[in-house]
């Protein structure tokens, strides 16, 4: 036994040591990786993406104002499919790429079944977002397309409502700010149920697919 006990400890805790460390060093990494996620993340770009099994709780009552300055809630829209965004206009990627490719998936579908459904942006900056300026932001993207904002408690609401994450992101000046929220397009049927949300990566083309067999 040559072993003194100092070497026997030595030899004991050393790879203890090492795998302790490791695992140190790989948790750290993961909370870098996830605060910087959420801290770092470029403004307009997207929260984690919904699961599934929570999606039947999408949705519910809205009380806005829409985009001719009235009152509107999400019952006025019985009857016709919802496509549901949540955006600003002052962003300055994200939203108009989603809104486009929710325009262009419906051009796909043709006329008889697009009708079938109301394409909305509610604001999430009801600050800058007024009924006249939302008007004509979306009639860039279509005519049918329908703005609603209202105050920051009915906006919070709704978002609340479909699991919407915004937040305001500050800018050099405080007028110049971005919003950074969830980019997911909600359906929502005729009867104001949630149908399928839609990513903001899915193509037009796989878009146009999907609804084409969720409109019958
Ligand atoms: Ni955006």
């Amino acid at each position: 036994m040559n072993d003194t006990p100092e070497r026997r400890e030595t030899g004991s805790t050393k790879p203890f040591n090492g795998i302790a460390i490791a695992f140190a060093i790989a948790a750290l990494l993961v909370v870098a990786y996830f605060a910087g996620r959420h801290y770092f993340a470029p403004a307009g770009h997207e929260a984690p993406a919904i699961a599934s099994p929570g999606t039947a709780r999408i949705g519910g009552p809205f009380s806005l104002i829409d985009d001719a300055g009235n009152p509107v809630t999400d019952e006025d829209f019985r009857g016709r499919y919802m496509l549901v965004y949540f955006g600003f206009t002052y962003c300055p990627d994200v939203c108009p790429t989603s809104l486009n490719r929710n325009m262009q998936a419906l051009d796909l579908l043709g006329e008889a079944q697009a009708k079938k459904v109301q394409p909305i942006l509610i604001s999430v900056d009801p600050e800058r977002d007024t009924p006249s300026h939302l008007k004509e932001y979306v009639g860039h993207f279509s005519p049918d397309m329908r703005g609603l904002t209202g105050t920051p408690e009915q906006v919070a609401a709704a978002a609340k409502a479909y699991a919407v994450y915004y937040a305001k992101v500050p800018g050099d000046d405080p007028a110049n700010y971005l919003v950074d929220h969830t980019s997911i397009t909600y359906l929502m049927g005729p009867d104001g149920k949630f149908v399928q949300h839609f990513r903001h990566d899915l193509p037009p083309d796989e878009m146009a697919d999907q609804l084409r067999k969720l409109l019958g």
